[in-house]
């Protein structure tokens, strides 16, 4: 893909906000300013998509609402990674009929990877009349000119080109928060893992212009934020399109020498290609927290194989190692899939000692979904549900043992945290906090000291947090 294909010129871009003023000069003389509810599935990705699309629906003239009953407009930003997720939107979506025969005026959009699945789009097309809009990823920098067809020309539309992908640069975001913030900094991926639907709906690996990073994450700061999450499906690959000599080790650095006190993450990292200089630059740079997402799917290295992972069991203890000799407190955390088409008990076993072996402080377990046009999707399952249960449950038993018995080891420590907000779940703890390590800790003080670090005494722990005092 040559770049300029790649990049969606100014003009375009000028020509969807020009879109978006139009629409605000017809919303300023209604009545009421009219209402906007976009709901998020998935990842920080489509997190990150969802917080352009309010800035969209914000420079028309949108307000928001999370009450689907008084909303004008309902984006549902979809998610396809596993079966689950897709279930759970259909049924949302279906429940929107009811509301829309209240108020018929109301816009039905849903987007995100879901809708990119082509038997998806033509299910909605089909079985869901009241949906108006359906677009995918590749299409949402067009959602202005979208929304105004459906608007002005009362037409339903369905743009889900099946393309490599573009990168839109300069679309208003609406952010979620004040002291968070998600920073894309590439886009789609090229691994095609054999279970894995993301590269079929996201395009190909295109990765943004350094400068335009820096300067998204230098505005940020400005503006008052403190914690930056750099994203994207696969950052170590980072900077391979661009021909700029430059990786993303070197971009966590660039990142990291900007002035201001803040602490830089990034997720997700793919264990064949994060590479000794990302541990040590990891290791160097002060504002890159001790923290580290590296999925490992699987313990045995025959089910890694035809997972298309390109690593080892052992390769993956080594790099494990490797980081620990480095950042000797790094707060690890992974994903893995249980019941991967013809993994053996034996097999899933090997998960099993691989998370004794290299104790990660959480771990997202999954149980395998078959995804439509994937390769794995056609593979002899043999396996029972029922024992793919009570092995996902074993896991999680093994899991959830470890990671209390880490959090044991904080008590009685004292550290640095961040104060990040209110605590709605625990009455005695009025605020949460998190480690430099991103580790949650309730805490009570202050509201006022939100937005600042302060120094904690650990003083009791779980499976799912901690609790600490000021000092
Ligand atoms: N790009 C990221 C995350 C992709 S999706 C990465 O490679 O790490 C997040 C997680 O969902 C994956 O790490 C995997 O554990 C899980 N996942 C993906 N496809 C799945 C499927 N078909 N069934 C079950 N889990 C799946
Ligand atoms: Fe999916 Fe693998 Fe790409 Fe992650 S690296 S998004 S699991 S194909
Ligand atoms: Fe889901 Fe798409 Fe993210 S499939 S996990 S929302 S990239």
């Amino acid at each position: 893909m040559k770049r300029n294909e790649v990049i969606i010129s100014q003009a375009e871009i000028d020509r969807q906000l020009s879109i978006c003023d139009a629409l605000r000069e017809r919303i300023v003389t209604l009545p009421a300013q009219p209402l906007a509810m976009v709901d998020t599935y998935g990842c920080q990705q489509n997190e990150a998509d969802s917080e352009q699309i309010r800035g969209m629906l914000r420079r028309m003239g949108y307000g928001f609402t999370e009450d689907e009953q008084e909303a004008d407009v309902i984006v549902i930003n979809t998610c396809a990674v596993r079966e689950h997720a897709e279930m759970r939107v259909l049924g949302n979506v279906g429940a929107l009929s009811h509301t829309k025969k209240k108020k018929p005026s109301q816009v039905i959009c849903l987007c995100g990877c879901a809708m990119q699945e082509p038997h998806m789009a033509a299910k909605i097309k089909r079985s869901f009349r009241h949906v108006d809009m359906v677009f995918g990823p590749h299409a949402l920098y067009r959602f202005p000119e979208l929304l105004q067809e459906v608007l002005v020309q009362k037409n339903r539309v369905f743009e889900t080109p099946d393309v490599a992908g573009y990168i839109a640069e300069g679309l208003p975001i609406a952010r979620k928060g004040t002291l968070k913030a998600w920073v894309s900094i590439m886009y789609g991926c090229n691994n095609f893992c054999t279970y894995c639907i993301v590269p079929h709906v996201r395009g190909r690996e295109r990765s943004r212009d350094p400068e335009l990073i820096l300067s998204e994450v230098r505005q940020l700061l400005a503006e008052g934020y403190k914690d930056i999450t750099l994203l994207g499906q696969n950052v170590n690959s980072y900077g391979k399109d661009l021909g700029l000599n430059m990786d993303f080790a070197d971009l966590l650095q660039q990142v990291n020498d900007l002035p201001g006190e803040f602490m830089l993450r990034f997720m997700t990292s793919h264990p064949k290609d994060a590479s000794q200089k990302l541990f040590e630059t990891m290791a160097r740079c002060e504002k890159v927290a001790p923290q580290l997402h590296l999925p490992f799917q699987s313990g045995s290295s025959r089910v890694l194989k035809a997972m298309n992972r390109h690593y080892d069991r052992e390769a993956y203890l080594d790099e494990i190692r490797r980081l620990r000799e480095l950042i000797p407190d790094i707060v690890l955390t992974s994903d893995v899939i249980v019941g991967f088409p013809g993994e053996t008990q034996e097999e899933f076993e090997e998960t099993v000692t691989l998370i004794e072996e290299v104790r990660f402080d959480a771990l997202f377990t999954f149980i395998y979904s078959p995804r439509e046009g994937t390769p794995a999707a056609t593979y002899p399952d043999p396996m029972p549900k029922e024992q793919k249960s009570k092995n996902f449950q074993k896991l999680l038993d093994t899991q959830n043992r470890i990671s209390a018995e880490k959090h044991a080891e904080y008590v009685g420590k004292t550290l640095r945290v961040f104060v990040d907000g209110i605590n709605t779940q625990d009455k005695t703890h009025n605020l949460t906090s998190r480690t430099d390590g991103g580790r949650l800790v309730h805490i009570s003080g202050e509201e006022s000291l939100i937005g600042t670090w302060q120094t904690a005494k650990i003083v009791k722990s779980s499976t799912w947090a901690l609790f600490g005092e000021f000092v």
